[in-house]
């Protein structure tokens, strides 16, 4: 491996580019792998296709082609240079790393992540209200990493009202300069002492209950990836749209019998109707249970 690089961010360096400044001259006659298909135009940095073309690499493999109808087809350019080119290595995993970017250039809309923390026998809150704190700190530490590659958290009213929640990054021994967009969607006035009204992130207050609606409102502002934070009302209509793209579920070992549960009324009323979920992942965080779920569609 003579050079490596990764696209950290909307705007900054494509892998491409980072890639072959870190490996000079040594890039010549080398071989490029690479997760997306090397784009053609230039957007917001030059075509990746020509500086691998003008590089001198000798053959390209690609994962995933680019769906941006602007940046596709760089895989052409390469080839009218001479450069091998081969599609499809890892195309599974390099989908999934980077899910919520194809899926919003593909379809317009931002990427879906519903996280919740529950009891084992799924409830998000006590009969009393309080929920603080369900799971330990180990799943807590999580929640800000996915915070912190997230575009925006949304919540709704009925979650800024009872919690309080500040829904910033904070990552302790880890330097981030993300702060995603904070959302809450209802109509009921939050008092100005809200912790979401303060100045560690900008806040969106939207009245639109319709998620559809939120997520175009979010996509017009550039988001690519909803972390959905929000409690079982938000989440049912979510999930009630088909507007949820993944699952993060963190399960505390531990009971309440009565309380809120995850998920409120989602239109789902008998059982052969259930959202079947495909499990990616069951991970022990810290003493709790992580797992990360997809929708399966179109069945
Ligand atoms: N453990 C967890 O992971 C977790 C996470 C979040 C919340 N919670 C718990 O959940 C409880 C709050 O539940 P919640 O369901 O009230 O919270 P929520 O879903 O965040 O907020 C619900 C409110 O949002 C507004 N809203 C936005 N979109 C809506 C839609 N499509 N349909 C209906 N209403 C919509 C409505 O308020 P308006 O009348 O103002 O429009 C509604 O009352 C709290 O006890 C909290 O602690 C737990």
């Amino acid at each position: 491996v003579v050079g490596t690089g990764f696209h950290a961010r909307a705007g900054g360096p494509h892998a491409e580019a980072l890639a072959l400044a870190d490996a000079g001259p040594r890039a010549r006659a080398g071989t490029a792998f690479v997760t997306l298909e090397p784009c053609r135009h230039t957007g917001r940095t030059a075509p990746c296709a020509q500086a691998l073309v003008d590089a001198g690499v000798a053959r390209v493999v690609f994962a995933v082609a680019d769906p941006d109808p602007v940046a596709a087809h760089g895989a052409d350019v390469l080839r009218v240079a001479g450069i091998l080119v081969e599609e499809g290595l890892l195309a599974e995993q390099a989908a999934r790393s980077n899910a919520a970017w194809l899926q919003r250039t593909r379809t317009g809309r931002p990427f879906v992540t519903w996280k919740y923390a529950a009891t084992l026998d799924g409830r998000v809150a006590a009969a009393d209200g309080t929920s603080r704190w369900i799971t330990g700190e180990a799943a807590r530490h999580d929640v800000h990493l996915l915070r912190a590659r997230s575009d925006a958290i949304v919540i709704g009213t009925g979650t800024a009202l009872a919690d309080d929640p500040r829904l910033d990054v904070r990552l302790p021994g880890v330097s981030t300069s993300r702060r995603p967009l904070r959302v809450v969607v209802g109509r009921r006035p939050l008092p100005a002492s809200a912790k979401v009204l303060d100045d560690s992130a900008l806040t969106l207050l939207l009245t639109d209950h319709d998620p559809a609606s939120v997520l175009k409102a979010l996509a017009e502002r550039d988001v690519v990836s909803v972390l959905l934070e929000g409690g079982p009302t938000l989440a049912g209509a979510f999930v009630a749209a088909s507007l949820v793209d993944r699952v993060v579920a963190y399960l505390a070992p531990s009971l309440l019998g009565a309380g809120v549960s995850a998920l409120g009324d989602a239109g789902i009323d008998t059982i052969s109707a259930a959202l079947r979920l495909h499990v990616d992942s069951v991970d022990v965080v810290g003493d709790d249970v992580r797992i990360i779920a997809t929708p399966v569609r179109g069945e």
